[in-house]
């Protein structure tokens, strides 16, 4: 029988490799629920009805976190995780995990070129934690590496300087060895943004953020632990959240153009978002603005992690919802979760916004990265073995699950190189690698080979089952480097590796 029929089979005596167990163990010393065995839900720790989420509440816009630095040029700040309280349903008490206080934790804004000072205190009790500036262009020693963790109790100062050329959206999470699901899906990400000297995009279309996560909640208000179906799939909570809020709601005048940053900061959901019928404008991905406005888009896919940038126009009075459409990518055992959701209503009013300055024709040039000299080749495979006690899962790359000691691949700092990554499994994975941004070449499927649109800057990029894509990568700067799959439980379950670039 193959693995899916063992999965539909029922069979409750699975066992999973080494990382996972840990993580299970983990969960009873954190005082959290055991995952269930039997059952895919998750909530069968707390019975009773689900808390409902208020909705309809005004979009807020996320806090920031403040620059402390007098001087022009620098960022200082200080950020500090620790457990808090929140109360996402009315009078249910909700403990998480969080930077300052708050989930998605702070808005941290800066301009291209400048010196960052972040001061991190990890009070997490008894748990180590790093904090990762996902797909910005720091230091190997300042990218909150797993072999980098900051223990209980410490502190330790982040800093780095962001180069010209590197506006554009990201984020940041913790990515301790073996926590950084737990970590996340209990509240710990946040918005990283990078603004240019000078913005090509007009100023008269805004600048929103809209912070994706997803949240499950017990019928106690509780985050409730992985169960062993989001371990093998991934976690898909119950409710998207864009900016903390369930449906929020965002009042514009008719003939508004909005300019969005959308950030996928789940564990594990794809996202395919439409605005109603508007028309969506493409400007910009992971790592900043294409050379070129993409228009005529009906949807944008978002994998776990990936950011992009849009201009949508709302025309006409009435309402347009923010949708996110079921996306099959792919799932082990049955209960595959319907993921199409509304996030988000726009109240298009009567009244009419003042004309708006034409998006220009071209946004920036990106980098021809010029022929490769090498070329490597990353194979994803989910395997399952009978080993002692049952079944053992395994998320791999080139046949190995991931070992922090272990070097994958040894690349040269300013060498561009083609990687090619094969998904030879049954599912989709995200894949991302650290230290920079790469271009997709193209795709190929089935023998099909697709050549990208256009050019972008990207650090996440889905492989989907029976796909391999080819990027341009090139690393400037040296140090050790992850890469790996953005579903977050499959990283914990193996399926990450370790580059070392060399000077
Ligand atoms: Cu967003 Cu290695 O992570
Ligand atoms: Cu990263
Ligand atoms: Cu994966």
């Amino acid at each position: 029988m193959d693995r899916r029929e063992f999965l539909l089979s029922g069979v409750a005596a699975l066992v999973i490799s080494g990382p996972a167990a840990a993580q299970m163990q983990d969960h009873s010393k954190h005082g959290m629920d055991m995952p269930g065995m039997s059952h895919g839900d998750g909530k069968m720790a707390a019975p009773g009805p689900l808390p409902t989420l208020p909705e309809g509440a005004p979009l807020r816009d996320l806090p920031r976190l403040a620059n402390q630095a007098s001087e022009p040029g620098r960022f200082e700040a200080e950020l500090t995780a620790k457990p808090a309280i929140v109360r996402f349903a009315e009078g249910i008490d909700t403990p998480i995990l969080a930077y300052e206080g708050e989930t998605p934790g702070p808005l941290i804004e800066v301009t291209e070129g400048d010196k960052v000072a972040i001061r991190f205190a990890n009070r997490l009790p008894g748990e180590e934690t790093t904090i990762h500036w996902h797909g910005m262009p720091v230091p190997a020693e300042q990218d909150g590496n797993p072999m980098d963790p900051v223990v209980s109790g410490a502190d330790r100062l982040y800093a780095f300087e962001l180069p010209e050329g590197s506006a554009g959206s990201y984020w940041y999470h913790p990515h301790p060895h073996g926590r950084t699901a737990e970590q996340v899906y209990l509240g710990l990400a946040g918005a990283f943004i990078i603004k240019p000297r000078q913005d090509p995009i007009p100023a008269a279309y805004g600048d929103t953020p809209l912070f994706f996560t997803d949240l499950r909640l017990a019928a106690d208000g509780s985050i409730p632990a992985n169960t062993m179906a989001d371990l093998m799939n991934g976690r898909v909570g119950d409710h998207v959240l864009v900016n903390g809020q369930k449906k929020p709601v965002l009042t514009l005048p008719a003939g508004s153009r909005r300019r969005f940053r959308l950030f996928n900061a789940t564990n594990a959901r794809f996202l395919r978002l439409t605005f109603g019928t508007a028309a969506i404008t493409l400007i910009g991905s992971d790592g900043g603005l294409l050379e070129a406005p993409v228009t005529g888009l009906r949807a944008i896919d978002l994998v776990p992690a990936e950011r992009a940038e849009v201009i949508v126009a709302f025309e006409q009075p009435g309402r347009v919802v923010l949708r996110t459409e079921d996306v099959d990518r792919g799932w082990m055992g049955p209960g595959r979760p319907d993921t199409a959701a509304e996030l988000m209503t726009i109240e298009v009013t009567q009244e009419r916004a003042e004309p708006a300055p034409p998006l220009p024709a071209r946004l920036r040039r990106i980098a021809d990265l010029g022929p490769p000299v090498a070329t490597r080749r990353l194979e994803f495979t989910e395997t399952m073995s009978m080993g002692e006690g049952g079944m053992k899962m395994g998320f791999l790359i080139n046949g190995a699950a991931f070992d922090m000691g272990r070097v994958d691949v040894v690349t040269k700092a300013g060498q561009t190189e083609l990687w090619e990554i094969a998904n030879l499994a049954d599912m989709d994975h995200p894949f991302h690698l650290h230290g920079t941004q790469f271009q997709l070449v193209e795709t190929e499927r089935d023998g099909r080979v697709s050549k990208a649109p256009y050019r972008a800057w990207k650090d996440t990029i889905n492989v989907a089952r029976g796909q391999t894509v080819r990027l341009l990568v090139r690393q400037d700067q040296p140090g050790l480097r992850m890469y790996h799959c953005h579903i977050l439980e499959h990283e914990q379950l193996g399926m990450m590796g370790v580059a070392e670039v060399r000077a």
